[in-house]
């Protein structure tokens, strides 16, 4: 089934909410009741500690299910209840995730209901951490959460504030709308991708901005905050690509079940480009990559005068153009164009000077399109069609989702025999 923009809806919405011992317990209710509005069925399941902080009677009242806390509970009407409960949820949601939970599930540590329920479960996971901000930054909180990205869980950050024990940064649990909407987006991305329709592929995609140093201190920049790059690469891995990233400053989080290497300047971005390159059977330049770089980086701080100044430019590698120029046989070359004025018109020059399949044009004048934003608005031009596919605003993750679809399409038109190859079992 499709809705008026073409993408698949969701066919099946239930939902395993686990909700761990922390403060923040009680928000998970918030979490319930929207996912319910949205049309999901949600099963609670709670830790011992979380009883302590909300009674599982409330998640029962507003479920209208019985809530697991202990699989061996005599009340439990299910004998196996973590393999049952698992296996029928089509998106297994965890807020308020604990310290202790996150490290469990990283470890692959299965001492309770919810912890064996992460590792019964095929389904997709998000997981709310909460908690002290000394712990939320403590290395080995950060190496689980590492750990969970890489397994292909998405990981709704915590928001800064006064916390409960007084102290003020991160750890405070991410408001719950934010939560649902990551839910409804996973549960979506899922119930389209069920053909693994990616597995073969190996994506490289470039991500953010690259910094070209003036002396110490200063740098030459811009805005990109690296979403849709992020975006594209979580939803090719969602569908069952290998997805590796270069990425440069970015501010977006850091997708799942991505491999993700960092470069600072267009020269090193360059440089991790051509090493990765190889293997690599799509290339997508998403990277707003700096133009110019300083022909000589002080190396003191640049004293001021008054006098004017001038700084000299030179140009930077385009990455793009040399992935396209000595391109392997079977390697699709996409590219970005952000663009103020006649937008297809510029896209489409790039498209034929920089020798791409595909480029994806983004207007940043028009409403929710652009830096640091959610949204999208593109427009796809493909190699030697002649009208380009204008699509309405939508998130950055739609879009991405969107552009996959045109790089399958590009694929089976431009390299037939590449895609048997690619869709042949191992
Ligand atoms: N790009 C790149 N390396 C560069 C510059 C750009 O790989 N040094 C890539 C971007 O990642 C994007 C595409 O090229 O996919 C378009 O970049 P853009 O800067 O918009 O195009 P330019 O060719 O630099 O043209 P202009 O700045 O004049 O619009």
């Amino acid at each position: 089934m499709t809705n008026e923009d073409g993408a698949r809806e969701i066919t099946t919405k239930q939902v395993a909410l686990g909700v761990t011992g922390g403060i923040a317990a009680y928000k998970a209710v918030e979490v319930l009741r929207e996912l319910q509005k949205a049309g999901c069925r949600v099963r609670v399941c709670m830790t011992a500690r979380a009883c302590e902080f909300i009674r599982p009677l409330t998640f029962r009242a507003i479920s209208g299910d019985h809530v697991v806390t202990d699989d061996y509970a005599p009340e439990n009407p299910d004998p196996i209840a973590h393999i049952t409960f698992s296996q029928s949820a089509d998106l297994l949601v965890v807020a308020p995730a604990t310290a202790n939970v996150i490290a469990k599930f990283a470890n692959g540590i299965a001492d309770d209901f919810l912890t064996s329920t992460y590792l019964a479960s095929t389904a997709p996971v998000i997981i709310a951490p909460a908690m002290n901000t000394t712990m939320w930054q403590h290395p080995a909180t950060v190496r689980n959460l590492e750990r969970l990205r890489a397994d292909g869980v998405r990981i709704i950050e915590p928001e800064a504030g006064i916390m409960a024990c007084g102290t003020t940064g991160p750890g405070r649990l991410a408001d719950p709308q934010l939560i649902v909407h990551a839910a409804l987006e996973l549960l979506e991305q899922h119930g389209s991708n069920p053909l693994n329709d990616l597995a073969g592929e190996r994506i490289l995609i470039t991500a953010g901005a690259t910094r070209e140093e003036i002396d110490p201190v200063r740098f030459l920049s811009n805005r990109s905050s690296g979403r849709m790059g992020f975006a594209i690469a979580e939803q090719a891995a969602a569908r069952g690509a290998e997805v590796t990233i270069v990425a440069g400053v970015t501010s977006a989080s850091i997708p799942a079940g991505a491999r993700l290497l960092r470069a600072t300047t267009a020269e090193e971005m360059r440089a991790s480009v051509m090493r990765e390159l190889r293997g690599a059977t799509v290339f997508i330049g998403t990277a707003a990559v700096a133009d110019y770089r300083p022909v000589n980086r002080a190396a003191e701080k640049i004293k001021k005068r008054d006098e004017q100044f001038t700084l000299t430019l030179e140009p930077t590698p385009d990455i793009l153009a040399e992935v396209a120029r000595t391109r392997h046989e079977g390697l699709l070359v996409i590219g970005f164009a952000a663009e103020t004025t006649d937008v297809v018109q510029h896209a489409r020059e790039k498209l034929e000077r920089k020798n791409l399949d595909a480029v994806i044009a983004n207007d940043l004048t028009a409403d929710g399109a652009g830096f640091d934003v959610e949204t999208n608005v593109i427009t796809i031009i493909r190699r030697g069609d002649a009208t380009p596919l204008a699509l309405p605003l939508m998130s950055k993750l739609k879009a991405a989702s969107r552009i996959l679809d045109e790089i399958t399409a590009l694929r089976a038109k431009r390299f037939p025999s590449v895609t048997s190859e690619i869709s042949r079992p191992a």
